[in-house]
């Protein structure tokens, strides 16, 4: 949205008066809301509307779906009426889910989890999943866009090496933003706002530096004129 900041806020809160609340006051300033499964789980379908208010803010309903074809394809369909903008599928449900994805809700953008950022080497090791983190991470990228995903989550870390293997036309979204000298709370490989930008991430997901924040409003305010200010300095360059 024009005039505001690629950042798509975290809304994970523990009731949906503090959600509702949370997006109001983030709305001027940011490009999407991102409702996670906790959320949605408990409130349902309708916490979109309640979230969406009158503000005209995109939706990023991350539900992670992963499952077979048919049943992705199902539950893509039925959130299809709630018009998120971006919905989250494992890349690791396959190719076939993700294209049924695709087909299933084609107004939204289909964005794939690659590998987990909770899961280390030895995780995947034990998964049968032999090599490097980022190998694999580059190889369901891969797989994702070709099947249809026309973005990826991945940290600002993989930023990098992802878009080389899938190219500028896919968006590439990422957690683990902390501004300096904020607290990482439990992200353990952050980068800044700034850096994961200039690193050629598309959209930043930022959660508790915004909802922790006193003032959740004028948080989204600084960072997202911290954003500009980079992006100025960037074209002078
Ligand atoms: O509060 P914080 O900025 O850490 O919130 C980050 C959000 O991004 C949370 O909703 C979290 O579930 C999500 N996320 C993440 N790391 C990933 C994928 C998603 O932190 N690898």
């Amino acid at each position: 949205m024009p005039g505001r900041a690629p950042i798509a806020v975290a809304l994970d809160a523990p009731d949906l008066e503090t959600a509702a609340r949370w997006a109001g006051l983030v709305t001027p300033h940011v490009s999407a809301l991102k409702i996670g499964l906790e959320l949605y789980l408990r409130y349902g379908p309708s916490v979109v509307a309640s979230v969406r208010g009158a503000s005209g803010a995109e939706i990023f309903l991350d539900l992670k779906l992963h499952d077979i074809p048919a049943t992705v394809a199902g539950a893509a369909r039925a959130v299809a009426r709630l018009r998120p903008a971006l919905l989250t599928v494992h890349a690791a449900a396959g190719a076939a889910a993700i294209r049924a994805a695709a087909e299933a809700i084609p107004a939204a953008r289909i964005v794939a989890v690659t590998v987990l950022t909770s899961l280390s080497e030895a995780d995947l090791a034990r998964m049968g999943i032999s090599g490097q983190v980022g190998d694999a991470v580059r190889r369901l990228a891969g797989l994702a866009v070709e099947a249809g995903a026309r973005g990826l989550v991945c940290s600002p870390q993989e930023v990098t090496a992802v878009r080389a293997e899938v190219g500028d036309d896919i968006m590439l979204v990422t957690p683990g933003v902390r501004p300096a000298g904020t607290d990482v709370h439990d992200q353990a490989r952050v980068a800044t706002p700034e850096e994961a930008l200039r690193s050629g991430a598309d959209l930043l997901v930022i959660g508790r530096p915004i909802t922790g924040a006193a003032d959740p409003g004028a948080a989204a305010a600084a960072i997202a004129a911290s954003l500009r200010r980079a992006e100025a300095v960037a074209a002078r360059s």
